[in-house]
């Protein structure tokens, strides 16, 4: 069997080749690398896209949150509650604005923040929630906003993993007070390096985050605060012009992936398989493998050539920043013994997702 990468970027460049091409020529000739109209076009048809009043390019996901954070108000001294099960840069871009991550525990169901555990971890000193729409699966958002309102907290949606997902029929992004984005190469909207995006339909923040990622300044050398080089690249804008009118359509053949799959793997005992739930936009296929056989099941896949990833092998509360907390997060730490994502694109080929179920099945009895 041909190996099976967990996700592989080309076919989606193949399939945009022509127009790929012309954007990044447009650019190369055009004598204008950040910023600039290219962005300024991105910002607008990413904000029609989202459904909201403003977008903010800026250099990465991290920065995003970051600067989205500090746009909203966070700073030293105050916490922000969050999931300790998701990439460290959630919780990295609270600790480097100073503010404290605190961390509750998930749900097991969906893998995202438990709602129910958020109101216990307010004290006088939060001041926001951060939810991720981890794998692509809106966070529960309905009663994450509903204790924000009654504490007067705002919420800064994670939305690294979900461009396009929705909740009740809203993309995620627009929930909150501000949404983070990235289009880091493997996102469902990926690019040609690093990139990100603020969401808001807030004048204010968008305002801040802009004056945030051109190093604190609104005017050229009138500098009022510290900010950050984060602008985001004409040719990642224009590049990115070109896939997004195709990210509902992959979004779509993702989800199809995931439905095929749960069809295939359907009923293995020791095998938990995602809820298709609505909105979801599957940036991961992600089953739990039950009776400590999940790292078992990786080795043996990737012997036949199958990759797979682990995300994430080590709950945020558990690594050495954040190990002085104390903390005990179950489920949190749960997941990271079972979780095991398996290939997904939207251009999986369906051989190569039946190879992949009956690669699983045949480990039932011998492994799981
Ligand atoms: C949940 C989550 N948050 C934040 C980030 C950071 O994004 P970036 O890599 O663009 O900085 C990522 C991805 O890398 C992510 O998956």
């Amino acid at each position: 069997m041909k190996p099976i990468p967990v996700y592989d970027p080309l076919p989606e460049v193949a399939a945009l080749w022509e127009e790929l091409q012309a954007a990044a020529l447009r650019v190369l000739r055009s004598g204008r690398y950040i910023l600039g109209p290219e962005v300024e076009a991105f910002e607008e048809e990413a904000a029609r896209y989202l459904g909201v009043k403003h977008a903010v390019g800026v250099n990465s996901g991290t920065d995003a949150l970051v600067i989205a954070l500090r746009a909203l108000g966070v700073g030293p001294g105050d916490e922000v509650i969050t999931t300790p099960f998701t990439f460290f840069a959630t919780a990295e871009a609270v600790s480097l604005v100073g503010a404290t991550p605190v961390f509750v525990d998930i749900d097991p169901k969906t893998f995202n923040i438990n709602p129910e555990l958020i109101e216990s971890a307010i004290t006088e000193r939060t001041k926001a929630i951060l939810p991720v729409h981890l794998y692509g699966r809106p966070a529960e958002m309905e009663p994450i906003l509903e204790v924000a309102r009654r504490h007067g907290l705002k919420v800064l949606e994670d939305c690294a993993q979900a461009f396009g997902a929705t909740y009740r029929g809203k993309k995620v992004g627009t929930l909150g007070d501000a949404g983070a984005f990235s289009f880091f190469p493997t996102k469902n909207l990926g690019g040609f390096g690093d990139g990100g995006l603020i969401a808001t339909n807030s004048d204010e923040v968008a305002e801040r985050a802009r004056m945030l990622r051109a190093h604190g300044s609104r005017r050229k050398y009138y500098n009022e605060a510290i900010g950050y080089n984060s602008r985001l690249d004409a040719l990642q804008a224009a590049l990115l012009r070109v896939k997004l009118p195709h990210v509902d359509a992959w979004n779509e053949a993702r989800r199809q992936v995931a439905l095929r799959y749960n069809e295939l793997l359907a009923g293995l005992p020791g095998l938990v398989l995602p809820e298709v739930s609505e909105g979801h936009v599957f940036h991961q296929y992600t089953v739990r493998v039950l009776g400590g056989k999940r790292d078992e099941v990786r080795r043996a896949l990737e012997a036949q050539g199958i990759g797979t990833m682990v995300y994430y092998p080590v709950p945020l509360h558990r690594l050495p920043v954040y190990t002085p907390m104390g903390l005990s997060l179950p489920e949190a730490e749960r997941a990271s013994q079972e979780a095991l994502s398996l290939p997904m694109g939207p251009f999986l080929a369906l051989a190569d997702l039946e190879g992949v179920a009956s690669a699983i099945r045949g480990l039932q009895g011998c492994v799981f």
